[in-house]
């Protein structure tokens, strides 16, 4: 070499180069796809581990690699590297393997990470998602959490929530995947986009649900998710709006409510007002904490009779100086007021009509509940095909924030509900609805309960109330200015 021309010399220097540059690439992937085990369940790695051992031992144990090493180069560099990879021993013929085998994986995930991430890159230059200097959120991690969903978390790197938002419909098409979520992480300069890959199903039976999981203390079952079956607590939302089209689900979802309600707790009382007057809540009557009301002078009555107890409740907590009803610790129930076809109930009438009186009443006292019942322990479900200011006044609407909303046939119907045109791209399956409160809003495939299975709950619920049922009409009657109205079995009792 010494006598090599400075050009030569100057050759051999740049291929040494390169041949360096090679390697510390070759590292780099390595390393990269080495950051990218973690993103495995560590089980899957341990599954991954232990067939690899298994083969990485057959294979000193076979030579069979070594057969098929001498048939492709059946020469002294084969022999050469054949000899440094079978080592002295066993041991060390196994340890040479594994680690030739570490380095093969680790830098296959590496190339995998590195396309990936070019990939993203140039997603985000075609929706322009970059900030004032012109850099791009990048890629962190792709975490699998359970059979359907996955979350890809982005360093956000000065490009806001919101504009991944905006960008959604290119993300799912990027992906091929609805995405049902975008979120920041726990770090909020990370970004997760969720997506999810489930399927509701268009059919869920009650007592599948119940099994799987069990009401406790005045909750009751939404339904199915893409994330799971979920329920809620009527005492936190604590009034609740049913709506949607005739033939959506209103009714069903109405009464399994009822039928979880009742089952959850020894300590509640409900008065059912049913204004259509046919038998669907009739195996409710079999229920010890349940009662049904018809007409709308009983339900005037109720509500009468419920708004009293109310101030009742509010003088007990002010003598106490209590903020709100603890059932056990006051030893009082919780009160439910329950309202199918609400709007029959509340809707204008003409004031010649002999219901207009008892609709204004209706209201008046519907408006006193969803203000203040939350502390008094009183609970509003109404189940309506619309809501609009003609069937539940602004008022009652402004203080029910929980929504469980079916299919609309009209953008008012959805607007008014939901604020969005949501409910009206609803497929048309009875049963799938979209649930609203606060910030929260998922769609659901309710439960659907069968009449038996409510008739055989209701026999079978035993309770332990704090006080009598409401509903001594003949007690009611001196004080009601609608006492003559109510005389023939208005009310119905058990
Ligand atoms: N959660 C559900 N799952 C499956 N089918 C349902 C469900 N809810 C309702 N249905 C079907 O749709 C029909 C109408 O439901 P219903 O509750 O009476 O609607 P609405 O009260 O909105 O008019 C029911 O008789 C039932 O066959
Ligand atoms: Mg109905």
């Amino acid at each position: 070499m010494a006598n090599e021309s400075p050009q030569k010399q100057d050759q051999w220097d740049r291929i040494g180069e390169a041949i360096f540059d090679g390697i510390y690439k070759l590292i780099l992937i390595s390393i990269n796809g080495f950051k990218e085990l973690f993103n495995y369940p560590a089980a899957r790695i341990f599954h991954f581990i232990t067939v690899m051992l298994g083969i990485t031992v057959l294979l000193v144990k076979t030579c069979w690699h070594v057969k098929l090493f001498y048939y492709i180069f059946e020469n002294d560099f084969g022999a050469y590297v054949h000899n440094i990879i079978i080592g002295k021993n066993e041991g060390e013929h196994l340890i040479n393997l594994l680690i030739i085998e570490f380095f093969l994986v680790t830098f296959s995930l590496g190339i995998i990470a590195i396309s990936r991430k070019n990939k993203w890159k140039q997603f985000f230059e075609s929706c322009n998602l970059k900030n004032g200097q012109g850099t791009y959120p990048a890629l962190v991690s792709i975490v699998k959490d359970g059979d359907y969903k996955t979350s890809y978390l982005f360093k956000g790197n000065g490009v806001g929530l919101d504009r991944f938002r905006s960008s959604q419909d290119s993300f799912e098409s990027l992906l091929m995947k609805n995405i049902s979520k975008i979120e920041n992480g726990k770090d909020p300069s990370i970004i997760k986009v969720i997506t999810n890959t489930k399927v509701l199903s268009s059919h869920l039976g009650y007592s599948g649900v119940s099994n799987k999981m069990p009401l406790k203390n005045y909750e009751f079952y939404l339904g199915d998710t893409i994330d799971g079956l979920r329920k809620t607590n009527l005492s936190k939302l604590p009034h609740l709006v049913i709506a949607g089209t005739t033939g959506g689900g209103k009714s069903s979802f109405f009464k399994q409510t009822l039928v979880g309600l009742l089952n959850s707790s020894n300590h509640l009382q409900m008065y059912l007002i049913d204004l259509k007057g046919g038998l669907e809540f009739s195996d409710f009557k079999k229920s010890p904490n349940a009662k049904i009301v018809k007409s709308m002078e009983g339900a005037v009555t109720i509500l009468e009779l419920i708004c009293a107890e109310m101030s009742k409740r509010f003088n007990y907590l002010e003598r106490h100086g209590y903020k709100s009803i603890i059932p056990k610790r006051d030893k009082l129930d919780r009160i439910v007021v329950a309202v199918d076809e609400a709007s029959v109930l509340y809707a204008n009438r003409d004031k010649n009509s002999f219901d207009y009186e008892l609709s204004l009443q209706a209201r008046e006292m519907t408006d006193r509940i969803a203000k203040l019942g939350r502390a008094a322990g009183i609970h509003l479900i109404l189940a309506t095909q619309k809501v609009s200011k003609e069937t539940i006044s602004t008022s009652i609407q402004e203080n029910i924030s929980a929504r469980m909303c079916f299919k609309m046939n009209t953008l008012q119907g959805s607007l008014a509900l939901l604020g969005d045109k949501s409910a009206m791209d609803l497929p048309a399956i009875a049963g799938r609805g979209i649930w609203m409160h606060g910030n929260e809003s998922f769609t659901v495939q309710a439960p659907y309960i069968e009449d038996s299975e409510i008739k055989d709950q209701c026999e079978s619920i035993e309770v332990d109330l704090h006080s009598k049922m409401l509903g001594n009409v003949q007690k009611h009657e001196q004080k009601s200015k609608l006492a003559k109205v109510l005389t023939d079995g208005e009310i119905h009792h058990d």
